[in-house]
């Protein structure tokens, strides 16, 4: 099974990635967590990247494509994925198409995880209040949030509309608590 988890910056995306690796051995294929890994390692990627994340814009598509296409080609993707944080445009998801094509491979569907924006501000402050001295996500702040969000709105929502034409959307309120939000989850895939 290949899925989508799709939503704005601090919806839950990740959250829930983790516990369909815990229920049902998918893998989590997280672009943000990836490009982090490689920011850390001071990777060329990692160089490139470090300063666009800061400032809450998109690290080029070519960049997170090549990153996602090496990575469903190891053995442990065979089971099944979740792409948590890709595609995050139109281009992106057009790629992926085309890469799953090639690989032989489908995408099953694309969970929404809908969230209204104050209740973001809110779970990205906590985060950032809960961090450590030196844990605190460089763009886990109001201003790069008010950036991040913009993105999400224009480059990123358009992708419900294009993957809604492929039938392939479910959406669930990720504002309630998270073990509901996981548990309306495993119903949607459990009727798959
Ligand atoms: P990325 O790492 O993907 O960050 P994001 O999308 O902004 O999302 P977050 O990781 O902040 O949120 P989430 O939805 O995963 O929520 P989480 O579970 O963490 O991207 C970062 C940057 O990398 C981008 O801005 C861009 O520069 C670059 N990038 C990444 N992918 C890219 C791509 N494909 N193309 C180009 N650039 C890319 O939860 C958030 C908080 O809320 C947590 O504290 C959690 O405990 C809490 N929480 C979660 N669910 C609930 C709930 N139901 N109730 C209460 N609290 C909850």
């Amino acid at each position: 099974m290949n899925l989508i988890l799709l939503g704005a910056p601090g919806a839950g995306k990740g959250t829930q990635a983790e516990r369909l690796v815990a229920e049902r051995g998918l893998v989590q294929l997280s672009t943000g967590d990836m490009l982090r890994a490689a920011v850390a390692a001071g990777t060329e990627i990692g160089r490139r990247a470090e300063a666009i994340m800061n400032s809450g814009e998109l690290v080029s598509d070519e960049i997170v494509v090549g990153i996602i296409s090496d990575r469903i080609d190891q053995p442990d993707c065979e089971k099944g994925f979740i792409l948590d944080g890709f595609p995050r445009n139109t281009a992106q998801a057009e790629a992926l198409d085309k890469m799953l094509a090639e690989k032989g491979k489908q995408l099953d569907l694309v969970i929404e995880v809908r969230v209204d924006e104050k209740i973001l501000f809110d779970r990205i402050r906590t985060r950032a209040a809960e961090a450590g001295d030196g844990a605190v996500r460089a763009d886990d702040n109001e201003e790069t949030l008010r950036k991040r969000l913009d993105v999400y709105h224009e480059q990123t929502a358009p992708l419900l509309p294009y993957y809604q034409a492929q039938g392939k959307v479910r959406s669930v309120d990720g504002m309630q608590p998270i073990e509901t939000v996981g548990a309306e989850i495993k119903e949607i895939l459990d009727r798959l």
